[in-house]
């Protein structure tokens, strides 16, 4: 018992189970994206950003996966809590079920990480899972499910995180938030982190990449408006991001989003 490891991988599964989560007020925010259809706003969008810049700016593009977010802390790099977005300011506890999530590390690789940090990201059900779960519901001649999303978001309020590990969840991380700002970009802090352990999206799948010109941002969404009908998930657009903190700074916020 003396070397009983509460990260030990044996110990996914179990702990507290009760009516309600637990509410907890986010330390940093989890704001919304504005969003647009229209490629003449995204236009007018990146000429803004570049006049209020006045220098060549540098984008990341990345997918937008349709599941549920969640922000996870580290401490001297072991998981101690997983909260819900909420209504953005406030979330609920699900660390007991986001543990059970096998791509999700309990203990993070030897490495210069922050000794507290944030990181955060999309949990989702793949859709091989999800068209399992539903078969296996046929035969059992259970309702199925309507889709991939709200079966994982569902799945991650379950009481039961026996429940929450049988059912294939799967989770990518894409931002990092921490008190002492030790990266310069967003880029920069998500290919770290993935050295650290964590399931980043993938850059050679495209899945995630820099850009610098309106073009490379409408080739993007043109490879993908084709090619998220191959993905093995869902998603529900492209999200693109001014890649420097300092002008991700300067431009600011709107009410809700980051502009
Ligand atoms: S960044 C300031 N990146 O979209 C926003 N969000 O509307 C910080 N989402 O709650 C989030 N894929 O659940 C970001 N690649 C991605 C995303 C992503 C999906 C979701 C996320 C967030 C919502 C914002």
């Amino acid at each position: 018992p003396e070397f009983a490891d509460e990260n030990s991988p044996t110990k996914r599964v179990g702990g507290d189970i009760t009516d309600k989560f637990q509410k907890y007020e986010h330390k940093f925010p989890m704001l919304s994206l504005s969003n647009t259809y229209s490629i003449e706003e995204i236009e007018e969008w990146e000429e803004r950003v570049h006049k209020t810049l006045e220098r060549k700016v540098e984008y990341t593009l990345e997918l937008k996966y349709d599941g549920v977010a969640i922000s996870i802390t580290y401490e001297n790099g072991k998981l101690t809590r997983a909260v819900t977005r909420g209504d953005g300011s406030v979330g609920e506890i699900v660390t007991t079920n986001v543990r059970t999530i096998r791509t999700i590390p309990l203990e993070l690789r030897s490495g210069e990480y922050p000794s507290t940090f944030e990181i955060r990201g999309e949990i989702f059900l793949p859709l091989k899972a999800f068209q399992e779960l539903n078969e296996e519901r046929e035969r059992q001649g259970e309702a199925t499910y309507a889709n991939p999303r709200n079966t994982a978001s569902g799945t991650l309020k379950s009481k039961d995180s026996g429940d929450v590990a049988k059912r294939k969840l799967d989770c990518f991380l894409y931002g990092i938030y921490e008190d002492n700002k030790r990266f310069s970009s967003h880029f920069e802090a998500v290919e770290t982190s993935k050295k650290w352990g964590f399931k980043t999206p993938e850059t050679k799948l495209n899945y995630f990449q820099k850009a610098s010109s309106i073009d490379e941002i409408k080739d993007f969404i043109e490879y993908w408006s084709i090619e998220r009908n191959n993905l093995p998930f869902e998603i529900d657009g492209i999200v693109i991001k001014v890649n420097d903190y300092n002008d991700q700074e300067i431009l600011g916020m709107t009410a809700k989003s980051p502009r």
